[in-house]
């Protein structure tokens, strides 16, 4: 479908142009937000041929005839809403939360300020599998390979210094498909 937007009517973002051809052209028109500000990774899609957050990319930063595509290599539920059922299956099987058999401090448990540090790059990862859609690797063996949002999160455990099962996260990943069909080809980034 192609939609012409009043920019003079219209937020800067291509979110805002979502909502505005939503409220305005077509109340079917239909894409998941929530933050609006980068922060709940629900409006990832394709635009202009690039996987990005709809409420961080400007406007004005994309084409005259914007093309906006649903996040590929995920079976569609409707418009630009993609099944992330697979997606967070996937997460949850490298079982993302802290394990440690010592018993809970009175307050949190401390990390030294470089411990702390190991964590950087990874934490800030919102979800949104903007990386994973993008990832050949990911597209040819979905079922087996955990793809590169998955994987920053297994390395997010493995190098937190309060987590006490590295070997048995480790002995997760030793797998051909699992981790080691990541071939370097860096879309993800
Ligand atoms: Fe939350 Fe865009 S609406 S990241």
């Amino acid at each position: 479908d192609t939609f012409h937007v009043d920019l003079d009517d219209c937020g800067p973002m291509v979110l805002d142009a979502l909502i505005w051809i939503k409220s305005k052209i077509d109340s079917t028109l239909t894409f998941r937000r929530s933050c609006r500000e980068g922060i709940c990774g629900s409006c990832a899609m394709n635009i202009d041929g690039t996987n990005w957050l709809a409420c961080t990319r400007f406007i004005a930063d994309t084409r005259k005839r914007a093309a906006i595509h649903p996040l590929n290599n995920m079976r569609i539920i409707k418009d630009l809403v993609p099944d992330l059922t697979h997606v967070f299956a996937q997460y949850r099987l490298i079982e993302p939360w802290l394990k440690a058999s010592a018993p809970a401090p009175d307050r949190e448990r401390l990390q030294r300020p470089e411990e702390r540090r190991k964590l950087d790059g990874s934490w800030e990862c919102i979800l949104c599998f903007s990386c994973t859609s993008g990832c050949p690797s990911h597209w040819w063996n979905a079922d087996r390979f955990l793809g590169p949002a998955v994987l920053l999160q297994a390395w997010r455990w493995l190098v937190d210094s309060r987590d006490e099962v590295t070997g048995e996260r480790l002995d997760a990943l030793e797998d051909p498909f699992r981790l080691y069909r990541c071939h370097t080809i860096l879309n993800c980034t």
